[in-house]
Formats: C-alpha cells, sequence, structure tokens
C-alpha cells in the first residue's frame, strides 16, 4: 500500500485507475485505526474496485479546549492496519495541503438546521469543520463512493445532506458500530479512560438498550430520556445530552411517532466524552 501526502502525488496515483474505468471507494478518518474503521474499510472494498483511506486530524473540527493536541497520532500502525485490510492507497497530508491559506482563513461550509441540535449544541463549529473537511477531501480524492459510521450518526446525516445540497457525485454510506464485547461502540478516545471508567462506560449503550425496550412498550419520549439521563448521572456519567430523535432529521418526535426513531447520548466520563447511539426500528 502506497502513501501519498500531497494532491499532485495522490491524482497521479489515482490517474491509472480511472483510466482503467475502476471505481473508487474513500473512507476518511482522524487516523489511530481500530476495528471500526477497518470495518468501514471492508465495505468499501465490497463495493468499489478501489479503496482509498484518508488520515487526518482536522484542526477545524476541535474547539478551543477539545483534544485536538493530546488527539493520539499513530501513522505507522495505522499504516500497517490499512495495508494487511487490503486498503489500496492512505492519504495523509499535513496542515498545509488542506488548508492552504490556514485553517483560520479557509472557505467554510456550514449545513444548517440539523447541525443546530445534538453534537452541534455542544460542540460550536464542530459540524463545520467536519463538513468543510470532508468536502475538500472529496474534490481531492473524487470517490465514487464514501463509508461513514453510523456511530457518529449525526456527522452521517450532515454529509448526506451536504452531498445531496451541494450536488456532489459520491454516493455516501453509513455503516454499522463496532462493539466491544460488553457493548461499548469502539471509539479512539477510549484509551483516554480509566480501568474503572472503562468498566463504567459500556453502560451507555445498556440504557440505549433500555431505552429502546420502553419506547417500544410505549413509554412516554420525554420521561424515557429524563429517567436515563438521571440513571446516567447516578452510575458517574455527566451527560451533555440524553435525546429520542428522528432517525431522518434528528427533530423531536411529534407524541405518536413510534417507528424511525433513534436514541443519541454524550455524556463525559471524567476527563473523556464520549458517544454512541442506536437505531429503535
Ligand atoms: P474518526 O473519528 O477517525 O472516524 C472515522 C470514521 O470511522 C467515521 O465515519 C466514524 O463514524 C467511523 N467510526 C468510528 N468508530 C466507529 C465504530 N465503533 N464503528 C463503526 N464506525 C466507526 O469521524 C471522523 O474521524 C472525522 O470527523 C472525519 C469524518 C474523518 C472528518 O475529519
Amino acid at each position: 500500500m502506497q502513501t501519498v501526502q500531497d494532491a499532485g502525488a495522490l491524482r497521479a496515483a489515482i490517474r491509472g485507475w480511472r483510466t482503467a474505468g475502476q471505481t473508487v471507494g474513500f473512507v476518511p478518518t482522524m487516523g489511530n485505526l481500530h476495528a471500526g474503521h477497518f470495518s468501514l474499510i471492508r465495505l468499501a472494498r465490497m463495493r468499489a474496485d478501489r479503496v482509498i483511506a484518508s488520515v487526518f486530524v482536522n484542526p477545524t473540527q476541535f474547539g478551543p479546549n477539545e483534544d485536538f493536541d493530546r488527539y493520539p497520532r499513530t501513522l505507522v500502525q495505522d499504516q500497517a492496519g490499512l495495508a494487511e485490510h487490503d486498503c489500496d492507497l492512505l492519504f495523509a497530508p499535513d496542515v498545509a495541503t488542506m488548508y492552504p491559506y490556514g485553517p483560520t482563513n479557509t472557505v467554510s461550509l456550514r449545513v444548517p438546521q440539523i447541525t443546530e441540535t445534538l453534537e452541534g449544541a455542544h460542540r460550536p463549529g464542530h459540524f463545520d469543520g467536519v463538513a468543510t473537511v470532508v468536502c475538500k477531501l472529496f474534490n481531492l480524492v473524487q470517490p465514487d463512493l464514501a463509508v461513514f459510521g453510523q456511530k457518529d450518526f449525526q456527522q452521517l446525516k450532515v454529509i448526506e445532506r451536504m452531498v445531496r445540497d451541494l450536488g456532489l457525485p459520491v454516493k455516501v454510506i453509513g455503516a454499522p458500530t463496532q462493539r466491544a464485547e460488553d457493548g461499548l461502540a469502539l471509539s479512539s478516545r477510549n484509551q483516554y479512560l480509566t480501568s474503572e471508567e472503562r468498566a463504567l462506560a459500556p453502560r451507555i449503550h445498556a440504557m440505549l438498550v433500555q431505552m429502546r425496550e420502553l419506547i417500544a412498550k410505549g413509554h412516554a419520549v420525554s420521561v424515557v430520556e429524563q429517567a436515563a439521563a438521571s440513571q446516567l448521572e447516578r452510575a458517574g456519567f455527566a451527560p451533555d445530552y440524553v435525546a429520542i430523535r428522528r432517525a431522518e432529521d434528528l427533530l423531536p418526535p411529534s407524541g405518536e411517532e413510534r417507528t424511525g426513531l433513534v436514541g443519541l447520548v454524550a455524556a463525559r466520563l471524567g476527563s473523556t466524552r464520549l458517544i454512541d447511539n442506536l437505531l429503535f426500528d
């Protein structure tokens, strides 16, 4: 597997595939790859002739007090993992390639409405950074399809809307969340957890399963949300939100809506912020 760092080398590497009529699947990441990321590579592998991954810790999607500096950077390990999973090419640009005029002096995208709630409300500007960098990556890689994890459900929805609204010629594919045996969604941030916190962390998934059961039994959305939030608090979490929303647009459901719902949780455990979600259908 080849690794390229700049736009010219990327284009040169892809040119041959394009003239041979091969399709390109793309998996954007911030590196520190785990089984969740590799499941996206496998899906891309099944749907396209060639697979490109990117590793870029994108400064514009981190808030001033977030973990940009301490975000784990493990490129050599990531290269080995990607090669093992039959990835054809790794694009690992530096900041100057992605932001030639600097990260604070860039053309910026904003996807309205769906970005204003949940993660967007707690991380101002986060989805502007995500949409901007993903659009730039799409322009550089020009993939036929791109795979995103349902683990970041709102992110997937934001990308789907951006692609549709801007008419980008990329098919967006959502991939199921990969979990540890105890239910904890795999995440690069799990390694920040102490062993006590790691033992508590699967409660988030357990709570989402319980919420799904209560909704199926007909309990009211707001009652289920509040009970789950206070249970998480009692267990030692500091929840940012515990929400049941319509999967389509992430708006609150009307009283009668019982299908097409998703439960979403963001909670801090010590210094680590964890997010997870579960489709209720
Ligand atoms: P990152 O957090 O590295 O995640 C890259 C991709 O892996 C995302 O699509 C994410 O949803 C998916 N992913 C992470 N954990 C997963 C799991 N347990 N199961 C399945 N998929 C999982 O998300 C980003 O990077 C960035 O915001 C990015 C889109 C690359 C833009 O900078």
